[in-house]
């Protein structure tokens, strides 16, 4: 049963990361083209594939699932002289839907992206059409030091910069607590939904009240079957942003719980 009192459609995504093989995406697609119809109808459920898989996953994943990209390059042009990145305009042409913006990874360790950056990808994707999902998160040395919320949402400030509230409809926040990205360490529902809040009451002062009430928030960092369903039931949790569980069966299993616990 449905005890979320939300009016917001769930949403969750499968960040496969830098993983996967030609074999082995075709396993997996194979893998979730068996939830074709059966998706809860309170959820848009998407999938982040590494770029250079995009097209074979957009030519066999059943249409139940959207497609992001993980990543997208900022530039106000739709194609040019941009070595090895790829444009939202390209993403979109693939029928690409959202883009990642931000992710931990890309923020901290692979790409060291500053929030200038992230906000002109963050521009970028919406004037091209698609949507985004800004991803923010602390460290936890923020977390020990009593900094989580104030580092949480000045990436949202920044991030966000200029976009008019007229683009928030295709803007949605993922909180992933740098910590707890692929270490086994959930954010407790208690953790997850204090930030929830405070990103919503942030967004409502200082973005607009009605934008806050319908932007989605979603969680990310070790979410599992084992522990979505508390996550799930905090009211400011919208949906999670899945890593390694998306890589697995265990995917469908954490969608379903949106719908009544139990799965797909
Ligand atoms: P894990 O689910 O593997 O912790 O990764 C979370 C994440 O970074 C999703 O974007």
């Amino acid at each position: 049963m449905d005890t979320k009192m939300s009016t917001r459609k769930a949403l969750i995504g499968g960040n496969w990361k830098c993983n996967g093989t030609i074999a082995s995406v075709k396993s997996l697609v194979a893998e979730f083209n068996k939830a074709k119809g059966a998706m809860p109808s309170n959820a848009e459920v998407f999938i982040a594939p590494p770029a250079i898989h995009m097209g074979l996953v957009a030519d066999n994943l059943c249409k139940d699932f959207a497609l992001s990209i993980q990543n997208v390059w900022s530039g106000k042009k739709d194609f040019g002289a941009y070595t090895g990145e790829i444009t939202p305009a390209m993403a979109k042409d693939f029928g690409v839907q959202w883009a990642l913006v931000g992710h931990s990874e890309r923020r901290h360790t692979v790409a060291h992206e500053s929030d200038e950056l992230l906000n002109q990808k963050v521009l970028a994707t919406l004037a091209a059409g698609m949507k985004v999902i800004l991803c923010v998160g602390e460290t936890l040395e923020q977390r020990d030091g009593g900094k989580a919320k104030c580092v949480v949402l000045s990436q949202i400030k920044y991030g966000i910069s200029g976009v008019k509230i007229s683009d928030w409809s295709r803007i949605a926040i993922a909180y992933e607590p740098v910590w707890a990205i692929g270490t086994g360490r959930v954010a407790t529902p208690e953790q997850a939904q204090e930030m929830h809040k405070a990103i919503r009451e942030w967004i409502s002062a200082n973005v607009d009240s009605k934008v806050a009430n319908s932007v989605r928030i979603m969680y990310g960092g070790s979410v599992k079957p084992a522990n979505c369903k508390e996550l799930w039931k905090m009211g400011d949790i919208d949906g999670f942003l899945v890593g390694g569980a998306s890589l697995k069966p265990d995917f469908l299993t954490i969608v379903g719980c949106v719908k009544d616990g139990a799965g797909l």
